[in-house]
């Protein structure tokens, strides 16, 4: 898309040296004239510029597009999608124009699922790419998608619910389809710029000529980004350099890393595992994330012929494994709350990152920080991550325990709403 950022962006890959760049635009005399202008930049001798028209809010446009684009370089690599729409009618949330939040949702919010769609379509089928970095090959799989969100994805501005709207939801559309896409090599992202000197703020300073003072006490910086500073970054997050980077729920943490040992011939310490984890579930209505680090089903472990290993990578574990363990690593988006539930358990709870408040269901809490641990034994409670701007990460150890009563009364499991984001897993 060739608005100012796609225009950029275009120019930027011509520069550093793609050997295409498909530029796809409402606007196809700003399509055409961009694909001129990158060709006096391309360093690529075989670099070939594609001008189309498309209108992102029509999946048929869009297939169109990513058609022609796979017929005319074989692959897709990389997709920024940039097409938006600015605010025409400002109004506060209770007067918002309704045909203009309709516009919004088809453009910013549909346009960027048909393109994610489509062209995720191309990218599964494609081969995985390698690079070799300092004398270190790696992969860094089949393709990237980024979107542009904004810092509307985060916070609201006033009369502009339209853009705030379609903006958050381009975030949580982002996080999605970085996990789904994450299991065939695509890394999807978003950017999210605060205002850049494009034509779409030229028209928003028309419609607020205070903008500009605006911008001078707001910004840390004290100035507008420039289109180029936006397409640095751009050309970051699509390289292979940033290939361990894609969306989370709790995008602000690093992805923990999992080291699994084993032994070699002489019986000496070797390590067998370096990855993320094995299993990963998204839980909370997507503001939470699941990584099993290990599970066993049986206490004590039997590790011969590795077979704990072969367990911990082909089950993926329920709350809790009956006469086994699970290591669970749990990182919750800012302000997240988990449903009450209580696993029938030894739960070893510590905090990794942030900071978290532990309810239990009789009123009694307690605020945790890093390195705080709670053994919880077997009682129903909850979890809230109290920063609203950080997300927070707890590892959880849950161990098998014989039956509980208090009295008379049977104490068993209740995983309350939680119930269903374990309903697929055999005894959960
Ligand atoms: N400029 C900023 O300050 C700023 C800040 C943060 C995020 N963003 C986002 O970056 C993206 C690009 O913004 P920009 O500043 O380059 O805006 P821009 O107005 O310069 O470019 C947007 C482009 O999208 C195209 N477009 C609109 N509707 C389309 C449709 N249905 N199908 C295909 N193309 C369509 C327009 O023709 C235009 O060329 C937008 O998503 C915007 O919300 C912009």
């Amino acid at each position: 898309m060739v608005g100012g950022i796609g225009r950029e962006c275009s120019l930027a890959y011509a520069a550093e040296g793609a050997r295409g760049v498909v530029m796809a635009d409402l606007n196809y005399e700003a399509a055409l004239d961009t694909a001129h202008e990158s060709e006096k930049l391309a360093i690529n001798p075989k670099y070939k510029a594609l001008a189309l028209p498309i209108d992102v809010s029509d999946p048929a446009s869009v297939a169109k597009m990513v058609a022609a684009a796979v017929e005319t370089f074989g692959r897709i690599d990389y997709s920024v999608n940039s097409a938006g729409v600015g605010v025409q009618k400002p109004a506060p949330a209770d007067e918002a124009d309704l045909d203009e939040m309709n516009r919004f949702w088809k453009v910013n919010v549909m346009g960027t699922l048909n393109c994610i769609q489509a062209v995720s379509k191309v990218m599964k089928r494609q081969e995985v790419k390698t690079i070799t970095n300092r004398g270190r090959m790696r992969e860094v799989g089949r393709g990237v998608i980024l979107n542009l969100g904004s810092c509307s994805s985060f916070m609201a501005t006033p009369h502009i619910v339209q853009y705030t709207t379609s903006k958050h939801a381009l975030m949580g559309m982002t996080k999605n389809a970085a996990l789904d896409l994450a299991q065939y090599g695509i890394r999807v992202n978003a950017i999210c710029p605060s205002w850049v000197d494009t034509p779409m703020v030229d028209a928003a300073i028309e419609g607020n000529p205070d903008l500009p003072k605006l911008m001078k006490t707001i910004i840390p910086m004290s100035r507008i980004a420039k289109p180029e500073e936006i397409a640095d970054v751009v050309l970051f997050m699509t390289s292979p350099r940033s290939s361990y980077v894609t969306g989370f729920p709790a995008n602000d943490l690093r992805h923990a890393r999992r080291f699994i040992t084993s032994h070699n011939g002489k019986g000496e310490g070797i390590f067998i595992g370096d990855d993320d984890g094995a299993h990963h579930r998204v839980m909370v209505n997507g503001n939470a994330v699941a990584n099993i680090i290990y599970s066993t089903k049986s206490n004590p472990v039997d590790m011969n012929d590795e077979k704990d290993i072969a367990y911990a990578k082909n089950t993926e574990p329920g709350i809790h494994v009956a006469d086994g363990s699970v290591a669970r690593l749990i990182d919750f988006a800012p302000g997240v709350e988990s449903p009450f539930h209580r696993a029938m358990s030894i739960d070893y709870g510590i905090v990794v990152e942030g900071t978290f408040e532990l309810s239990l269901d009789s009123g009694e809490k307690k605020i945790m920080f890093p390195g705080d641990m709670s053994v919880n034994r077997g009682t129903m409670h909850k979890w809230r991550n109290c920063d609203q701007h950080r997300s927070g990460r707890m590892l959880f150890i849950l161990l098998d325990v014989t039956p509980l009563k208090i009295g008379e009364k049977l104490i068993e499991q209740d995983l309350g709403d939680l119930a269903g984001e374990y309903a697929d897993i055999e005894n959960p």
